[in-house]
């Protein structure tokens, strides 16, 4: 399977800069997630690999091929819009064959890749309808299938499960994820749900303003996030980022004169004292005992309390805002607004960043 790169990609449309120098490579068989809040340029993105919009500068290379200035068609790749783009006078079959109609395979060939589309879509009834006499999610299958018959090499996606609901979304989840490990193609799929990142991606490239915030695995960008950005987005309910300031020590305060202890911190660079800070603490790595390794204790009054039946999410009042902890609800049983809370946070969850650049430390 080739790799797919974007080298040094500026996109305009008249005087807005949409992207804006952008550096990204899809290693072969990498499931790249691009993720980002709606207008960051995602789709954009897409369009210019697939070919349906042209760079301002920059080149974009599929394997060995510098496909910058190539028609859609010799790209060889398949895509799911965010539109569908369905033909409406043929039929669901009709869609289905289209994509293979140029193909030259044999025509058991077409109709056993439509039969194994149709069935794992559950699409098989639907077969002889025309997409007006379909749902959204039915004509959202019907496009997902018509990329995956045409087996390319480089597939891409652009929120292909937005218009289903949750439980045919998370089957459609696994579905491509096995999809794309028995097929193994470079895969660039796009999103703003989190969990479809998280749980799809080999890659993950986190989009904000047309700049790549952060690329790595979904491991890295939830561990390790690179700036209060990523921090901020990634997680939900989001990373608690507190106000801190440097001390002497390995130590830093936080606003209700509260110490964290940092001497476990794995600094990519110290602060020096009086340094301001941000304390990203994330709600569900608190804990209600103290942990024997913690960085800090806090013992706060229970503002709110969200029962979501899964866990609680305990609002506590911290100097001037708010703190999210993440508990099981039989801890949080018999807890009442008003009461207090002692909680601790364990050393080797800490996340550090620089209160002016935003940068992880
Ligand atoms: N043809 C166009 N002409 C002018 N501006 C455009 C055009 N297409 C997109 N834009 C702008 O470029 C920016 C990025 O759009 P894009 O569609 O790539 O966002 P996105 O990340 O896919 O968002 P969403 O999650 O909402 O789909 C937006 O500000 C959008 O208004
Ligand atoms: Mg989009």
């Amino acid at each position: 399977m080739p790799r797919v790169s974007f080298e040094h990609i500026v996109k305009k449309f008249g005087a807005l800069t949409v992207l804006d120098d952008l550096d990204l490579t899809v290693e072969s068989g990498d499931f790249l997630v691009l993720l980002g809040p709606s207008g960051c340029g995602k789709t954009t993105l897409l369009n210019l690999l697939a070919g349906l919009a042209d760079v301002t500068s920059g080149r974009i290379m599929i394997g060995t091929r510098d496909v910058t200035d190539l028609d859609p068609k010799d790209r060889r790749l398949a895509m799911v819009f965010q539109s569908y783009a369905l033909y409406p006078t043929k039929t669901v079959r009709g869609n289905l064959r289209f994509g293979l109609s140029a193909s030259k395979l044999p025509r058991e060939e077409i109709d056993k890749r439509i039969a194994w589309a149709a069935d794992m879509l559950q699409i098989g009834p639907l077969m002889d309808r025309r997409p007006a006499q379909l749902s959204g999610g039915q004509r959202q299958r019907v496009a997902i299938g018509r990329a995956l018959v045409k087996h390319a090499d480089v597939l891409l996606f652009d929120e292909p499960l937005s218009n289903l609901d949750a439980k045919l979304r998370t089957e459609m989840r696994m579905e491509i994820k096995k999809l794309h490990e028995e097929l193994g193609p470079t895969v660039v799929y796009v999103t703003h749900d989190q969990i479809e990142a998280m749980t799809m991606a080999t890659r993950i490239a986190i989009m904000n303003g047309g700049k790549i915030e952060q690329f790595g695995t979904p491991d890295d960008v939830y561990e390790r996030p690179a700036n209060l950005f990523v921090a901020g987005f990634i997680g939900s309910p989001s990373m608690n980022l507190l106000p801190a300031t440097a001390e002497d020590g390995g130590r830093a305060r936080l606003a209700d004169g509260s110490l964290i202890d940092l001497t476990a911190y794995a600094f990519d660079a110290a602060p020096s004292p009086g340094a301001a800070l941000v304390a990203g603490l994330r709600p569900e790595h608190f804990t209600l005992a103290a942990p024997a390794e913690a960085a800090c204790r806090l013992d706060l009054p229970v503002r709110h309390i969200e029962r979501t039946g899964s866990d609680a999410l305990l609002s506590l009042a911290f100097a001037d805002r708010r703190i999210t902890v993440r508990v099981t609800p039989t801890d949080a049983a018999h807890l009442r607004t008003g009461d207090r809370v002692a909680v601790a946070f364990p050393k080797d969850r800490l996340n550090l960043f620089d209160a002016r650049s935003g940068r992880r430390i």
